[in-house]
């Protein structure tokens, strides 16, 4: 089985993906130059983009990662958890920056900025892949950003639907009948 046959159209191929990250890389770096930070990333989506992002970036910083995700379902109202967050001495009195695959509803960084925040980190920061603007439920924006993306479920370079297509060098939306085998994944399992 190979993967590239279930996408229907790529959006970002991989040409773009490291184009776009040499400009935020630049935008981190001269936002950065003489503070010492620590990018934070976000499990599990965003470890691609985070590697490529850190090895363009020439000043210090040092690295960690969380996870976090959604409990309750169906008419249950959703809240999400932290399920993995460095320890208090990599937050209190450092300047993160929150490094995620995708900003969508905004619920999860808006959730994990606080509890950054709540545990003592100096100021908390937000760099994302992709920003889809459109589906956005908590007013929150990104400090630094890759793309703009229209509202389509899209898949690869870290994103995933039920696991699958995270090694995809690519962002691609998934074929209409790879998708109705799946229904819409929860939003907030990274
Ligand atoms: P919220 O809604 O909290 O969601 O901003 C952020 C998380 O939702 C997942 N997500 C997606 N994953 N393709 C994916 O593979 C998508 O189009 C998509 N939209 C949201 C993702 O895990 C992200 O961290």
């Amino acid at each position: 089985m190979n993967l590239h046959g279930d996408i229907e159209r790529v959006l970002f191929t991989e040409a773009e993906i490291q184009r776009a990250i040499d400009r935020v890389a630049a935008e981190v770096t001269s936002a950065y130059d003489g503070n010492d930070f620590t990018v934070v990333s976000v499990l599990k989506g965003s470890c691609i983009f985070a590697s490529d992002l850190i090895r363009r970036i020439p000043i210090p910083l040092e690295l960690a990662f969380l996870a976090a995700s959604s409990y309750g379902s169906g008419t249950v109202s959703r809240g999400l958890r932290m399920n993995f967050l460095p320890s208090d001495n990599e937050i209190e009195g450092r300047s993160l920056l929150l490094v995620d695959d995708i900003l969508d509803t905004g619920k999860t960084l808006h959730f994990i900025q606080a509890e950054l925040d709540r545990r003592g980190a100096r100021g908390v920061r937000t760099c994302v892949f992709l920003d889809k603007p459109s589906r956005r439920v908590v007013p929150i924006e990104p400090d630094f950003r890759c793309f703009e993306v229209e509202d389509t479920f899209v898949v690869g370079y870290g994103l995933d639907l039920a696991g699958r297509y995270r090694n995809l060098p690519y962002v691609g939306a998934l074929r209409e009948e790879v998708l109705s085998r799946h229904s819409r994944p929860d939003s907030t399992t990274g």
